[in-house]
C-alpha cells in the first residue's frame, strides 16, 4: 500500500473517531458513564485542561476530567454536593496545593503555559487566577487596604497616586465605588455581606486577573445582593473568564454561556447552558436538572 493510500486510511480513521467522540449516543457503564457527553473544546482557550485527576489519599475525587474555558466566557459548574465542584475548581489556581494529601496528575495550561511546571511561581498565577470563594472573607483591615494589598505586594502600582487610581478603578468595576468611597479607611469587615463579596471581587480584579474563579459566591446573600452580583459577573465577561460553581441552577442559567455537569468526580457533560438545560444529552444531567437527583 503506499504512503498516500495509508495516510488517507488513517484520516479517514481519525475521522471516524472524531464522530464517535462527537457522537451523543452514550453507552454507559455501571456507573451510567461512558466519557464526557459533548464538546470540551472552545475555539478561544485561555485555560486548557486535560485528563486532570485529583486525589485526597485513596480518595480519588476527580476523575480523568478535560475541559476548557474560553475567553471572555463565564463557564458554570454543576452537580450535587460532593461531586468535585470545588476541587476541580480549585486545580485551574493551584490551590489544592495548601490541602496536606492532596495529588492532582493530568495537564492545565493557562494561555499555553503548563500551570503545574515545577518551576513556575504560584503567587503570580494566583494572581492571574484570582478566586472569590462561598463566605466572603475580607481582610480585617480598612476597604482601600483590602485592594491595595494585591498590587503592592505584586510591585503592580510605583506611586500611591497609581494605587489610588488602581482602588478606585477595581472598586468601580465591581460596582462598589459609589457605596464606600467616603469610607474608605473604615474595617472592610464593617460592611454588609453583599458589599463584601464585591469588595472580595474588587481585591481580585485589583491584580489584574484573566481568571476569576467563584465558588458558590452567593450562597451567603439574599437575593437583591446575589441579582447585584449575578450584573457584575455579566458586566466582567468582557474583560475576564470566570468560572462559577453554584447550586442555584436558575443562577447557571442566568450568568453562564457554557455550564459542566459534575456526577461523582466526572465530567458527565459540557454544553451551551441552555442546551444544558433544556435538552440535556446524558440521563444524569437530566436527573439531576429536573430534580429527580441532588
Ligand atoms: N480536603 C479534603 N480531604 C479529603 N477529601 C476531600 C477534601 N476536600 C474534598 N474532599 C472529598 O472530595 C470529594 C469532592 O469534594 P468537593 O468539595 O470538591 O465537592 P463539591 O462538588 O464542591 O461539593 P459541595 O457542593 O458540597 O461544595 C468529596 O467526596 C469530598 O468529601
Ligand atoms: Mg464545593
Amino acid at each position: 500500500m503506499s504512503i498516500e493510500q495509508t495516510m488517507a486510511d488513517q484520516e479517514i480513521a481519525m475521522d471516524a473517531g472524531k464522530a464517535a467522540e462527537s457522537s451523543t449516543e452514550v453507552v454507559a457503564d455501571e456507573r451510567g458513564f461512558a466519557g464526557t457527553v459533548g464538546d470540551v473544546t472552545v475555539a478561544d482557550p485561555r485555560m486548557i485542561c486535560r485528563d486532570v485527576n485529583v486525589f485526597y489519599g485513596d480518595k480519588h475525587a476527580i476523575k480523568d476530567v478535560s475541559l476548557d474555558v474560553g475567553k471572555h466566557e463565564v463557564l458554570s459548574m454543576i452537580g450535587p454536593s460532593g461531586c468535585g465542584k470545588s476541587t476541580f475548581l480549585r486545580c485551574l489556581n493551584r490551590m489544592n496545593d495548601t490541602i496536606d494529601g492532596c495529588r492532582v496528575t493530568g495537564q492545565i495550561a493557562l494561555d499555553g503555559q503548563d500551570i503545574y511546571d515545577k518551576k513556575l511561581d504560584v503567587v503570580p498565577l494566583r494572581a492571574q487566577v484570582g478566586m472569590v470563594f462561598q463566605k466572603p472573607n475580607p481582610f480585617p483591615k480598612s476597604i482601600y487596604e483590602n485592594i491595595a494589598y494585591g498590587p503592592r505586594i505584586h510591585g503592580i502600582a510605583a506611586t500611591r497616586q497609581e494605587l489610588d487610581e488602581i482602588v478606585e478603578q477595581s472598586l468601580r468595576k465591581a460596582g462598589l465605588w459609589d457605596e464606600v468611597k467616603d469610607r474608605m479607611e473604615q474595617p472592610g469587615t464593617g460592611l454588609s455581606g453583599g458589599q463584601q463579596q464585591r469588595l472580595c471581587i474588587a481585591r481580585a480584579i485589583a491584580v489584574s486577573p484573566e481568571v476569576i474563579l467563584m465558588d458558590e459566591p452567593c450562597s451567603a446573600l439574599d437575593p437583591i445582593a446575589t441579582a447585584r452580583i449575578e450584573e457584575l459577573i455579566d458586566e466582567l465577561k468582557a474583560n475576564y473568564t470566570i468560572c462559577i460553581v453554584t447550586h442555584s441552577m436558575q443562577q447557571a442559567a442566568r450568568v453562564s454561556q457554557r455550564t459542566a455537569y459534575f456526577h461523582l468526580g466526572d465530567l458527565i457533560e459540557v454544553g451551551e447552558t441552555t442546551q444544558i438545560f433544556t435538552n440535556p444529552t446524558h440521563k444524569l444531567t437530566e436527573d439531576y436538572i429536573t430534580g429527580r437527583f441532588g
